[in-house]
């Protein structure tokens, strides 16, 4: 072993061991390796290293920051196959949990929604008011479906860099990610069709699975690996499947990313079975190391991956704009489209486009990497410091959620009620399953800017689940 992987290897130890605390800014070059005694070269070569692993997270003018999560707490427990499909009937708590992330006095755990403080405010502000000020008459114009062509020539580009070839003409401007899953699922499924969704899956494609009157099949999701691909063979061997639904980068709730080598073998299977699948990349820029994980796109040859995202989580969720690539159902998705909103606001694309031109774009996905990257290994350590002994977490690799596993028995809807009334929310993890699974687990928001507040909301949640019978 070289000097500089001694060094690294002592320094993971003590990361795992957790003498060393995500979050925490390390020692700095010069006084490790006056410390030490080791050449300033070596302790880069060590702190690069760390960070290629995923351990460490370099800060501009501002030093190596300490990530990295306890692998023995990892969440182990898997989601059941159901058999048979199920009718989808979500939740009322739903409608209550986006209602309450409406009220400032909360502390908010449970909506993905990301602090305001996050986002390019400013930049974007300054935009709208040069795209204004240079052509009035974006107030006065539709941008029909597929919408401004430089807002999806910036869209090809990226994907470009991802290894997808898809081009401008291949792409149209959604509102949102919400509106690109809708028409993907109206366009591939009808009612009393199945479905088959990694598990847990994000609620508010269940929701839209479940106005559409599908059935489903869930298929447990590894928390670090993604979707189990033996199993989706199994059952889309045995039964006649729609569509399916997942998201092989940083899936919410659990974070995990599907290896490119698992990507290219789930769509030879979707292949084999000639089935599409609906792919929600809103989260695949928000990865905590290693570089941009492909989209399945990637792999495609046959046009059956319908590829879907936001600038939601990125950019700004106000602006409501996101995109669909739907390879061979490009035109059912136009048609439908222009027949339902027509198109995405014409000021929000125009005003994305000239954002995606600028530096400003890479820079700010840059410093949100960090954020959430820190908040996500941050929460994780305070969850298990205050909540039950043998409670689990996700290990997430990029998005901004944390997913945890509490004891058996622990009711997190019972939770829920007892927590809203000491001004916490979070999300409970019957939420993200149709088949009424994951009543003990629970999902929290990472995409918070850290206070006494957030802390103190982690420590009353733990207490309140520690002190009290929560057996629903
Ligand atoms: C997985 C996932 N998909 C889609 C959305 C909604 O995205 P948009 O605001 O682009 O409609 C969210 C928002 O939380 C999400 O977490």
């Amino acid at each position: 072993m070289n000097k500089f992987e001694q060094l690294a290897d002592e320094l993971a130890e003590q990361i795992h061991k957790g003498i060393l605390a995500p979050g925490e800014r390390i020692t700095s070059v010069r006084a490790m390796a006056r410390e030490t005694g080791l050449s300033i070269n070596t302790v880069i070569n060590a702190y690069e290293l760390l960070e290629r692993k995923g351990l460490l997270a370099s800060r501009p003018q501002s030093g190596f920051y300490v990530l990295g999560y306890p692998y023995a707490k990892q969440i182990q427990t898997l989601a059941e196959t159901s058999v048979i499909p199920v009718d989808i009937k979500t939740l009322d708590l739903l409608g209550l949990l986006i209602d309450n992330s409406k009220d400032e006095s909360l502390v908010h755990f449970g909506t993905a929604y990301l602090a305001p403080s996050l986002y390019p405010t400013t930049q974007i502000n300054q935009l709208t008011r040069h795209v204004l000020r240079d052509s009035p008459e974006t107030i006065s114009s539709y941008e029909l479906s597929p919408g401004n062509f430089e807002y999806r020539r910036q869209i090809s580009r990226q994907l470009s860099h991802m290894g997808c070839k898809v081009l401008p003409e291949e792409i149209l401007a959604t509102n949102g990610a919400t509106e690109a899953v809708s028409l993907a699922l109206r366009v591939t499924c009808k009612p009393g069709d199945i479905v088959v969704t990694e598990s847990p899956l994000f609620f508010g494609t269940l929701q839209a699975m479940e106005g559409l009157g599908l059935s489903v099949i869930e298929i447990p999701s590894y928390p670090s690996t993604g979707i189990d691909l033996e199993m989706l063979e199994v059952v889309l061997k045995k039964h006649k499947v729609s569509a399916v639904v997942l998201m092989p980068n940083f899936s919410n709730p659990l974070g995990s990313a599907m290896s490119d080598t698992d990507k290219e073998t789930l769509v030879a299977i979707l292949n084999r079975y000639n089935v599409p699948a609906i792919e929600d990349d809103i989260y695949g820029e928000i990865y905590f190391h290693g570089q941009r994980p492909k989209p399945l796109k990637a792999f495609d040859e046959m046009g059956s991956i319908i590829t879907c995202s936001s600038f939601s989580k990125t950019v700004s969720p106000g602006l409501r704009i996101g995109w669909i690539a739907p390879g061979k159902y490009y035109p059912e998705i136009r048609r439908l489209q222009l027949s339902t909103t027509m198109a995405a606001g014409t000021l929000s694309q125009k005003v994305m486009a000239q954002y995606l031109l600028s530096k400003q774009y890479e820079k700010g996905l840059m410093s949100l990497r960090l954020h959430c990257s820190i908040h996500a290994h941050k929460m994780a350590q305070r969850v298990l410091n205050h909540f039950p002994d043998n409670t689990r977490i996700s290990l997430p690799q990029g998005g901004c959620v944390l997913w945890v596993e509490m004891p058996k028995g622990i009711d997190t809807v019972e939770l829920y009620r007892k927590a809203i009334s000491k001004n916490i929310t979070f999300s409970p993890g019957i939420l993200f399953s149709a088949t009424g699974q994951y009543r003990n687990f629970l999902r929290l928001n990472c995409g918070i800017v850290w206070s006494s507040k957030i802390e103190q909301g982690l420590k009353t949640l733990g207490n309140i689940a520690k002190n009290n019978n929560l057996r629903g």
